[in-house]
């Protein structure tokens, strides 16, 4: 068993997550399957609240890495808002019991009509462009608003989710402040809050704290006399490589929380710190499951071909992103090196290449971990291959089905309804 966390554990050579075995989940439910430990993900709700020793602290579930309302659920339970970046995401967020003052809605590049139907239902608006808050000025008059900042500092795990920096399309320029006055007083707005997301998956916290700092700076120019909180957006990394060194969650909690407090005091009025973790709260609370029913050769290369593709996780060809696969039908067997392939026609298709597996024979489960952030939510029915089934393991010991996986059949007669064929 490789050290990813993951709540996986092995019991009499049956690999095991929340104490149930995985074969006998997968034989059960059908795959490809997704899998989420309801105990791991409240454990991990709990923990960020530990980590840093600071009152008035917030978190908001970035619901963009998983919107399956049961997961949210477990979510609110532990005490969090939701960070929504569509109309769609706060329409849900509201209707699983997310009250008003526990969303905010940063989305980008939105049309006035999203603007307004979101302004109306009265969660807090995080505007990133001068462009779109002069918009809401004229239109919003003496309301409160949030406003996203640049932070100016380049970080996270792939260049695709760096949110900081020259080419990123997110935030207002930190020297665009006095602009952003000018259009707030004009419109008689109250900004209370201030915000950054400086990218998802960041290793090097130091890069995290520069850039907080530098949206610190801003909070304290003066232009900003009546903020109630600064939100420094998501980020948190989680391991995903086997060998990784994971971050010290306690010794960055305690430099956040030292900042802060530093910059409360400077400030002059009580202020609460938000953060908007996706990644550190469900990615490794989830697993997906996948079943191989082809086994050839490509001259030197051995191929493992499942039953599930890209359109059902995507990081791997997206990002060239690494989950660690396990042979859960064989987790002791002799290694060797696989692609391990999809089902959609496109040689792109890969979950890995060049992988060390456990040896792989035809009909073995196969498991990708860390698959409980932006996998699911991420997925399409490219080729028309209906999504995954999704099952939660409670934490009183039941499995429970959270999403139907639809029939082919399905997929095709919905195809016709929503095309009007006849
Ligand atoms: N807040 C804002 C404004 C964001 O844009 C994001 C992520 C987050 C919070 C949460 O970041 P996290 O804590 O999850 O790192 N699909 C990519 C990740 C995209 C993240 C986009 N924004 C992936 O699979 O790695």
């Amino acid at each position: 068993m490789n050290n990813l966390r993951n709540s996986l554990e092995e019991k009499n050579g049956e690999v095991c997550m929340a104490g149930r075995e995985l074969t006998s989940l997968a034989a059960k439910y059908g795959t490809p399957l997704y899998l989420y430990d309801e105990a791991w993900i409240a454990g991990r709700v709990e923990e960020l609240h530990k980590r840093i020793p600071l009152n008035n602290l917030k978190f908001f579930y970035a619901m963009k890495a998983n919107n399956n309302p049961h997961l949210l659920n477990i979510i609110r339970k532990g005490g969090m808002g939701i960070d929504a970046v569509s109309e769609g995401e706060v329409h849900l967020a509201l209707s699983c019991g997310f009250t008003p003052d526990r969303i905010i809605y940063t989305a980008n590049h939105i049309t006035d009509g999203e603007m307004d139907r979101v302004a109306e239902t009265g969660v807090t608006m995080n505007i990133g462009s001068l462009s779109r808050l002069e918009k809401f000025g004229k239109a919003h008059p003496r309301s409160s608003v949030c406003l996203r900042f640049n932070p100016d500092v380049v970080a996270g795990e792939f260049k695709e989710i760096q949110t900081g920096g020259k080419l990123t399309k997110f935030g207002i320029l930190m020297e665009e402040a006095p602009r952003v006055k000018e259009i707030t007083d004009r419109y008689g707005l109250t900004v209370v809050g201030l915000h950054k997301h400086t990218g998802s998956g960041i290793a090097d916290t130091a890069l995290f704290l520069q850039s907080m700092d530098n949206l610190l700076s801003v909070a304290g120019s003066g232009l900003f006399p009546d903020l109630r909180f600064i939100d420094c957006g998501g980020g948190f990394k989680v391991p995903y490589q086997e060998e990784e060194i994971p971050v010290d969650y306690d010794a960055f909690g305690k430099a956040l929380a030292e900042r802060f407090e530093n910059f409360r005091k400077v400030y002059g009025r009580d202020l609460s710190l938000y953060f908007e973790p996706g990644k550190f709260v469900t990615a490794e609370g989830g697993i997906f499951i996948v079943r191989v029913n082809t086994l050839k050769k490509n001259r030197d290369r051995l191929i493992a071909g499942t039953d599930s593709g890209f359109p059902h996780l995507i990081r791997p060809l997206l990002y060239g992103a690494y989950h660690s696969i396990i042979n859960l039908s064989h987790p002791e067997g002799q290694p060797h090196i696989y692609d391990i392939a999809g089902n959609i026609c496109e040689s792109g298709d890969l979950f890995a290449r060049d992988r060390e597996v456990a040896e792989i024979r035809e009909g073995d489960y196969l498991a990708l971990l860390n698959s409980g952030a932006y996998c699911y939510a991420m997925g399409s029915e490219y080729n028309m291959r209906p999504l995954p089934a999704e099952v939660l393991l409670e934490k009183d010991g039941n499995d429970r089905l959270i999403r139907k996986r639809r029939t082919p059949a399905e997929l095709a007669q919905l195809i016709r309804e929503e095309t009007l064929w006849n």
